[in-house]
């Protein structure tokens, strides 16, 4: 087994001292003001060991990371029937593209997208009976851990300046891919966006995709079936225009988001969860990518 806290620490010290660390997301005005020399990595291993350096118990909004954790929420509600109204195709594109939705009748690519995440909000909201306090209650029930919230200063802040998620939650509404009202699925979306973790909570709520669908807390939440639907997914579009990239340079299945964090995974082994919050050019953290690249060179440990 290589020495995980030794490879840890060798990427945290490139990290730190990288002279490029991109640029922080600044479209939703409440995120700009982080800091990007916050650095944090953490390593769960499916035998049980956890390893952490850096900023790695700081929270950050986890932003579109949460897509998968609602999505694999969603699953655990309707199952199949998500799939009569979301593709399971990479978009090749930004996470907030408009001109496919319109194209395709209002069907979005893939639920990683904003559109698709949208419906899948709109699931939940359907679905939940508190859908807010239901879905904090989900992330809680996975990893344990009772203090996980949403930020409200993030949420509102995103709010008061999503016109593209307001514009498409408005061309799924008019194609009647949107069953409830606009503005009660983009509250609950910017909410389950808003959620702040820490890089160890991340490694410990992503732990059922590494586990057959069984959580942290031993409860089996999604079939196996359905994890390798929520794995393939993350591999193929959990980097939007750049999912080829990350499987090339990383290996993994993962996700980003543009709070900068980034969980990935390998089945029956690990989930590894970065943070860095400077992005590069198509939204994913720079140096996150870059750690994680060197992890899997290291370690040898990718699904390839
Ligand atoms: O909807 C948005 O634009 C944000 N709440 C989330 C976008 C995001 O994190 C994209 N990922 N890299």
């Amino acid at each position: 087994m290589p020495d995980f806290q030794v490879i840890l620490e060798s990427i945290y010290q490139d990290a730190i001292n990288a002279s490029d660390k991109g640029i922080v997301a600044s479209y939703i005005p409440e995120l700009e003001h982080i800091d990007k020399n916050n650095f944090g990595i953490h390593l769960r291993t499916s035998d049980g060991k956890s390893y952490g350096i850096g900023d790695y118990k700081k929270r950050f909004s986890i932003q579109s990371i949460s897509k998968v954790l609602a999505l694999s929420k969603a699953m655990e509600l309707i199952g199949e029937a998500i799939w009569e109204r979301i593709d399971v195709e990479p978009s090749g594109h930004k996470f907030n593209q408009l001109a496919l939705l319109e194209i395709e009748n209002g069907i979005p690519r893939n639920p990683l997208i904003n559109s698709g995440a949208i419906v899948i909000a709109d699931i939940l909201v359907s679905n939940l009976k508190n859908p807010k306090e239901d879905f904090l209650s989900y992330l809680r029930d996975l990893t344990g851990d009772n203090t996980i919230c949403f930020n409200k200063d993030v949420a509102l802040s995103e709010k008061l300046t999503g016109f593209k998620n307001y514009a498409a939650a408005n061309l799924l509404k008019s194609f009647k891919n949107l069953q409830n009202p606009v503005d009660e699925v983009l509250d609950f979306y910017f909410h389950q966006c808003s959620i702040e973790m820490s890089c160890s909570q991340l490694s410990n709520a992503f732990y059922l995709f590494a586990n057959n669908g069984r959580c942290l807390q031993d409860k089996l939440h999604i079939t196996d079936g359905q994890v390798k639907r929520v794995n393939a997914l993350m591999l193929t579009c959990g980097f939007y225009d750049e999912a080829g990239e990350f499987a090339f340079e990383v290996g993994l299945p993962g996700k980003s988001g543009v709070g900068g964090g980034i969980v990935a995974l390998l089945p029956d082994k690990f989930v590894i969860s970065t943070w860095s919050p400077g992005l590069n050019k198509k939204g994913n953290s720079k140096l996150g990518m870059l750690a994680l690249a060197k992890f899997t060179t290291k370690t040898k440990l990718s699904i390839f």
